[in-house]
């Protein structure tokens, strides 16, 4: 699995102001989606172009064309759509393919109410986007929802991730590619990334912790 911590000083910083306690939903929200067009960029760095022919003050000219058509962008319910903003800023033209999971606090297994999938997903590059990944299986679950699309070509945006959840989904998917913005120390006890966001949800929409 190819895996990328996007280890940029304005990332850094961005995180710090994530994991500070005092950062309220409003900056929160904004921060994470700053974060995100920052993933999203690098995890871009490899999309086809295609030739295109535009009129220039002089002239015919060959130019570049991304087809944001040919991707989707796929927010985990419901912290992924916090991040959704900052990478449709990027690539306005992709369609939004929608997983609902959401884990269960007891067992932490992922429990899925929600799918609405772009057409053609075989034919897409899936943008997989959500800010934890911490078991992992939810983004494991998310993955094996998209395959059986069939969609073949996914990369994963996380903020952050614990080495037990990366270790779980290089198992699960070794073909899938992610671009992290912090690898975290460990899981605790009620499997939250430690020292990791707190309930990253929680902080997106101003709920209280449940
Ligand atoms: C969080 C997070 C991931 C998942 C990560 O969502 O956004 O989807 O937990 O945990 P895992 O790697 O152990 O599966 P949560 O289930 O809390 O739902 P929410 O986004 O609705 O708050
Ligand atoms: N979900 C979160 O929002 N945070 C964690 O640390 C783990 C799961």
């Amino acid at each position: 699995m190819k895996t990328v911590v996007v280890d940029h000083p304005l990332v850094r910083h961005k995180l710090g102001k994530l994991r500070d306690i005092q950062t309220d939903p409003v900056h929160f929200r904004q921060i994470a989606g700053e974060v995100a067009s920052l993933l999203a960029y690098e995890a871009t760095r490899d999309l086809p172009t295609e030739p295109i022919t535009v009129q220039t003050w002089a002239g015919p000219l060959a130019v570049e064309h991304v087809r944001g058509e040919a991707l989707t962008l796929v927010p985990i319910l419901r912290a992924g759509l916090g991040f959704l903003p900052g990478v449709q800023a990027l690539l306005p033209a992709a369609p939004v393919s929608v997983i609902g999971l959401r884990r269960n606090e007891t067992t932490h297994r992922p429990e899925g109410y929600y799918q609405r999938l772009a057409d053609r997903m075989d034919e897409r590059i899936a943008l997989l986007i959500d800010p934890m990944l911490a078991t992992g299986g939810s983004a494991i679950a998310a993955i094996a929802m998209l395959k059986q699309a069939g969609c073949r070509r996914i990369k994963c945006l996380f903020l952050v991730a614990a080495p037990e959840g990366l270790a779980a989904l290089e198992a699960a998917h070794p073909d899938i590619e992610v671009f992290v913005a912090a690898i975290d120390e460990r899981l605790d006890e009620n499997a939250y990334i430690r020292p990791g966001l707190g309930d990253a949800g929680d902080r997106l929409f101003g709920t209280p912790v449940d």
